[in-house]
């Protein structure tokens, strides 16, 4: 189907059937720009968790659906490819984290969003990388705490708020690839460029960052600033909505290790295209679906979160 027929029939099935489209940064700007919400982990949280459509189509990766659907039972949560899975969750399977946690009982149990709704039963509090800060900051500083599964986003958390939490040692392969080579070459042809970076990225990267922060928070550093030129540490999708915003300013996405890969995007997110999307509204499938004992435990933290972020 064309694209703008494909428009025309989202648009006419959204309404019809009360159902609201909500996409991440990451995702291709198609289906950024038809979205009802576009934004970080932490909004698509909290969004879902007041909607009162009937049906949530989540365009992001599958533990946004699922953080989505613990939140809203009720609701149908509905994804355009049920194969988006994540890395970083995947580097973080709940047997294992089970065992970890079991092995530190003193600990209270952080989790980043980035992971299933097995590890999020497990954990005491959900953060996102807009509010991990904020809400580690929280703990009395002798507090015993585990941080999982990002170990860089974990490492930096430890940096900013002079903790010592206990890391799993999980990454996502995107921001893993980001060449420290080619951002120094990049940071020598653009000498006025501001460099920004998300916390995912490994450590010799973000020493290099003049602004480290989520999406949304790289963002709007970028809207607010009066320079011209950026360089952009995470996944490309987000330069969509940045040169969106701000026409005026150049965005240059730091290249990957390997020049003959696309590997500062994510294969996950970009298996979301605008025909799925149609089609996904249309038959109303795939469907997050959450074991209820699993859910009854994975949304105490997350309400815990949206309480403390
Ligand atoms: P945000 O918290 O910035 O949305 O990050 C989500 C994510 O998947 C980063 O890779
Ligand atoms: Fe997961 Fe990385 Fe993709 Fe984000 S960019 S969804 S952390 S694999």
């Amino acid at each position: 189907m064309e694209k703008e027929k494909l428009i025309e029939e989202i648009n006419r099935l959204r309404k019809e059937k009360n159902a609201v489209i909500m996409a991440h940064y990451y995702q291709v700007g198609d289906i950024q720009d038809i979205a009802d919400y576009v934004g970080d982990s932490l909004a698509l949280a909290q969004w879902a968790a007041k909607t009162d459509a009937d049906i949530i189509v989540l365009c992001g990766v599958h533990f946004m659906g699922e953080t989505a659907k613990i939140l809203s039972p009720d609701k149908k949560v509905l994804v355009p490819d049920l194969e988006a899975g994540c890395s970083l969750a995947d580097s973080c399977p709940a047997d294992k984290f089970e065992e970890f946690v079991k092995a530190h009982p003193d600990h209270t149990v952080i989790s980043y969003v980035n992971t299933t709704a097995a590890v999020k039963a497990l954990t005491d509090v959900v953060v996102t990388s807009t509010n991990a800060k904020k809400i580690v900051d929280q703990f009395p500083e002798d507090a015993k705490l585990i941080f999982g599964p990002d170990r860089n986003l974990g490492n930096y958390i430890n940096s900013v708020t002079g903790r010592s939490m206990l890391l799993w040692d999980g990454a996502c392969h995107v921001h893993e690839q980001f060449s420290l080579e080619r951002l120094l070459k990049l940071k020598e042809t653009h000498p006025e460029a501001i460099v920004l970076a998300h916390p995912e990225c490994k450590q010799q990267v973000l020493m290099l960052a003049d602004f480290i922060g989520s999406t949304q928070a790289l963002l709007n550093y970028a809207t607010s600033s009066d320079k011209k030129e950026f360089i952009v540490a995470t996944e490309s999708g987000i330069l969509h909505e940045m040169q969106k915003k701000n026409p005026d300013k150049t965005f240059i996405p730091v290249p990957p290790n390997d020049s003959t890969c696309a590997c500062n995007e994510c294969v996950f997110m970009r298996l979301n295209t605008l025909e799925k999307l149609y089609k996904c509204l249309r038959d109303e499938q795939p469907e997050i679906l959450v074991d209820e004992e699993i859910r009854k435990k994975a949304v105490k933290p997350i309400l815990r979160m949206l309480e403390m972020s």
